[in-house]
């Protein structure tokens, strides 16, 4: 499908979406078409319980006096309010309409900014990014579907009083897009498919983008002495894998000390010893999620050329049960010297996570360390799926996060971090458990990862767990892989620390 703007001059042929606002207000556009047709769409309203509502869709099939397949209204609610967001779920939604009815050509006219040309411009673009991200699918694998079960959209076109300033202000945000889509491959591929050393490969391809991509082997992580992650992946025929990549796109003159991103990537798990029941375990395929979003984000942000220094550094591992697989009991001693009683090896993100962490800040010494993980069920329990749980040791940085997070639609939420929560990880074994009692379970893995973190580095952790993945379609979010996260990241790294 091919996304194109052009100025609001009205095609004749194909659909033609307009929006409007509460009231059954008809903004430009959809003022113009109803003229056109002798009345049909104010008809059509007056037949239907579409008042013009955030969300509310109505089409006029072949309309009359017009050569236009269809004619779909958009409710935007108040005109005024529109921002980038609503644009965004605007052009999704339309997309994954006109994709479903098997209409081939659709085009979007967007009058309905509340300020000036600028603005509708920005808006313009944003209903593309929406319906960009909407058009995603995972279909690989699907050798035998129907063709009119695919999608069936060629072309969709913006409309809007400035499509140059619009096609501008799309390039970067199609760069963004290109993250997402390849985080959303990189969580719905099988773990036959992914695993460790693939999913370096996959990083690889970063290589054309200018990033510097390398990996660490078992040999190398042994020397190092990250006995906390080499433990998860040792029951596993795949090797471990310690993933680095390097954007070096800082001006000379600015801040060279890197942002660093650390993510969980364990390419299936099973619970190892400790293993997960059988229902829903093929959801695990995707608990290398936390890797995807910073090889996504990466990706991103090389796409665009960032302003900036960024590492991402993660943690591959595949937990497996087997003859060489850890056992519950078992004490590891971590790269930071630290020693961990594996209490349960069903926790082993965190232990994933506390080798990379280290390593990402002995190796890099990082300005700041955002590290992503779908690191526990709790996290599903008390945010559902709708937020992502955030735990920071800096207000700023959550702040920022938070801020990021509300933009550009992937919410996070705050919980607390403590010296009474962390008590609960000491173990009488050893330096502590890699598991608390049955309470506040996110909170207590959190806490694992910040004994990992140095005092002075600003820290925050984004437990992806419950958002991930998606059981329904949203407006800019197809149901299946998300890449969550990656737009955040993109966007707290655009507002703070780039330039
Ligand atoms: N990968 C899981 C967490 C998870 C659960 C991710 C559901 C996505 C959806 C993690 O490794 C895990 O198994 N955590 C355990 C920790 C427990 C043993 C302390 C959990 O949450 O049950
Ligand atoms: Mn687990
Ligand atoms: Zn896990």
């Amino acid at each position: 499908m091919k996304i194109s703007f052009a100025s609001l001059t009205l095609p004749e042929t194909g659909a033609l979406a307009a929006p409007v606002a509460k009231g059954r207000k008809l903004l430009a556009s959809a003022a113009a078409l109803d003229k056109a047709t002798g009345g049909a769409l104010k008809r059509a309203m007056a037949a239907s319980r579409f008042k013009g509502e955030k969300d509310q869709l109505l089409e006029v099939l072949a309309p009359p006096k017009v050569k236009n397949s269809r004619i779909v209204l958009l409710g935007v609610g108040e005109a005024k309010d529109l921002g980038p967001l609503d644009a965004e779920k605007l052009g999704g939604a339309l997309l994954s309409h006109l994709n479903g009815v098997g209409e081939t050509h659709g085009a979007l006219a967007l009058d309905a900014a509340g300020g000036g040309k600028g603005e509708t411009a920005g808006l313009a673009a944003h209903a593309a990014y929406g319906a960009l991200l909407r058009s995603y699918r995972f279909d690989r694998y699907r050798t035998k579907e129907k063709p009119e079960k695919k999608p069936s959209l060629k072309s969709f076109d913006v409309l809007s009083d400035d499509p140059k300033a619009a096609k501008k202000h799309y390039g970067p945000l199609e760069k963004i897009a290109g993250g997402v889509f390849l985080t959303r491959d990189l969580v719905s591929e099988p773990a036959n498919v992914i695993y460790p050393k693939s999913l370096v490969a996959r990083a690889k391809a970063l290589e054309k983008l200018g990033v510097k991509v390398s990996a660490l082997g078992v040999a190398q992580m042994t020397k190092l002495g990250m006995g906390a992650l080499l433990g998860v992946g040792q029951g596993s025929e795949r090797e471990s894998q310690l993933l680095v990549m390097e954007w070096t796109g800082a001006p000379k003159t600015r801040n060279k000390k890197p942002f660093a991103f650390v993510g969980k990537g364990v390419t299936f798990d099973t619970g190892g010893i400790s293993i997960k029941p059988a229902g829903g375990m093929e959801d695990m395929k995707w608990d290398m999620g936390g890797a995807g979003v910073v090889i996504g984000v990466m990706r991103a942000l090389a796409a665009r050329k960032a302003k900036v220094n960024v590492v991402g550094v993660c943690g591959l591992v595949e937990n497996m049960p087997s003859g060489t697989a850890q056992r519950p009991g078992d004490i590891v001693t971590s790269m930071s010297g630290q020693t961990i009683e594996v209490l349960n090896t069903d926790a082993e993100g965190r232990l994933v996570l506390a080798d990379a962490l280290w390593y990402a800040q002995e190796k890099f010494k990082p300005r700041a360390i955002v590290d992503l993980a779908t690191l526990t069920g709790a996290i599903v329990v008390a945010l559902g799926n709708e937020h992502a749980g955030l735990f920071a040791n800096d207000d700023e940085l959550s702040e920022r996060l938070s801020a990021a997070g509300k933009a550009v639609g992937e919410p996070v939420w705050r919980l607390p971090l403590g010296e009474a929560y962390d008590k609960l990880i000491d173990s009488d074994a050893a330096d502590m458990k890699n598991i608390g009692n049955r309470s506040g379970g996110s909170i207590t893995a959190a806490q694992f990862l910040q004994r990992f973190v140095k005092k002075g580095t600003p820290w925050a952790h984004l437990d992806i767990a419950g958002v991930t993945w998606s059981s329904k379609d949203q407006p800019t979010v197809p149901k299946g892989g998300t890449a969550f996260g990656v737009r955040l990241l993109d966007r707290l790294i655009a507002e703070h620390y780039e330039g």
